[in-house]
């Protein structure tokens, strides 16, 4: 095409190709894709947009804007991601409106996305929508020599879920951070089952890598960062000899080694959690390897949260998290160690110290 011949549009098509090269981050790339094992291979993690219907079709712009930002980032990494999770808690309380909205959202993406299923989507039908429009609450998948498993973490006990008088009082209990009438989330007998079976064809050799809601371990009950029957997952794992389970709910960065099975948690688009222990004085199970994420301004809704990509190396996964307001963090399986560590804090002379809010 002559100069003269490019017209405004195809020059706008081609100034933005360029600042979508330009805004990639082929640094990042490079270290992932630094080892030529046709194995390894790259997915997002996107999680807990809570996305609030105001009425009508009025939603609150600021979670929209987090979901949104971080669609916007995913479409711009090289190479593409093979696909993307969403960690669950698309919606705040469950309506059919909010999920519809988020699937609205979430179409922009130019990946594929795997389901999770949060408790915000579910406990005011228990699932039933978004398992008629999203995605089954359970399945397992293949790729790239590595099993994957997402399981519906926030079940839980009957009595709970038939003492309430009507499906939003379900739903705002459950919803709620710190609620005494809460409940802890179960996998549950029948889906421990279901897991057992899955995982019977499963070689030991093969990583496997489980997407849960909640974490598959007990952090702190009061907030129900809490699985119930956790031991129960685990010990199905047992046998394998590299396990990573990735969850969402926490809002914070966290992760930890039990046994053979390396724990890591994604941030929120939305909100950010405090860590327990720093909120309520109280002690709590946050693992001692986790560094805590220091937050550079408390006050600002933004810092704290964002997105995150992780490759698979030699079946391990090292996850990165892209954090908006606040320092970058890579988080690895350190072999020599047999646990994650974070790459720059895990030296605790490395640490930024914690701030003092007075
Ligand atoms: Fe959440
Ligand atoms: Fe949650």
């Amino acid at each position: 095409m002559s100069e003269s011949k490019i017209t405004r549009r195809s020059f706008l098509k081609r100034a933005g190709a360029a600042a979508a090269a330009a805004a990639a981050p082929i640094s990042l790339v490079e270290i992932a894709w630094g080892k030529s094992d046709a194995r390894n291979f790259t997915f997002a993690y996107i999680s807990d947009s809570h996305l609030t219907q105001i009425k009508g079709t009025k939603f609150v712009s600021n979670f929209d804007k987090g979901l949104k930002r971080a669609i916007a980032e995913v479409n711009f990494m090289h190479p593409k991601p093979d696909f993307v999770v969403f960690g669950g808690d698309l919606a705040q309380l469950g309506k059919r409106a909010e999920i519809d909205h988020g699937l609205e959202l979430m179409s922009a993406l130019r990946a594929p996305v795997k389901w999770v299923v949060g408790e915000h989507d579910f406990y005011l039908d228990m699932g039933e929508y978004w398992a008629d429009k999203v995605s089954p609450l359970r399945y397992s998948f293949d790729h790239k020599g590595v099993h994957f498993v997402v399981l519906n973490s926030i079940l839980t006990y009957e009595d709970w879920i038939r003492k309430w008088k009507t499906p939003e009082e379900r739903m705002l209990a459950m919803a709620r951070l710190d609620n005494p009438q809460g409940s802890p989330f179960i996998v549950g007998d029948e889906q421990l089952r279901w897991l057992r079976k899955d995982l019977a064809k499963v070689s030991s050799d093969t990583p496997v890598v489980v997407l849960s809601h909640s974490p598959l371990y007990k952090v702190f009950k009061p907030w129900n960062f809490w699985t119930d029957d956790a031991e129960k997952v685990q010990a199905e794992l047992k046998r394998f000899r590299k396990v990573t389970v990735i969850h969402g709910h926490v809002h914070q960065v966290l992760y930890n080694q039990i046994g053979n099975i390396s724990f890591y948690a994604m941030m929120s688009t939305a909100w950010p959690w405090p860590y327990p222990v720093s909120y309520t004085q109280v002690p709590n199970a946050v693992p001692k390897l986790t560094v805590f994420m220091n937050r550079a301004d408390p006050h600002s809704e933004r810092d704290g949260t964002g997105w995150g990509w992780l490759d698979l190396d030699s079946g391990r996964v090292n996850m990165h998290y892209e954090l908006w307001e606040n320092t970058p963090r890579t988080v690895r399986f350190d072999a020599s160690r047999g646990h994650p560590v974070d790459t720059v804090y895990q030296d605790p002379a490395k640490r930024i110290p914690p701030q003092e809010h007075y």
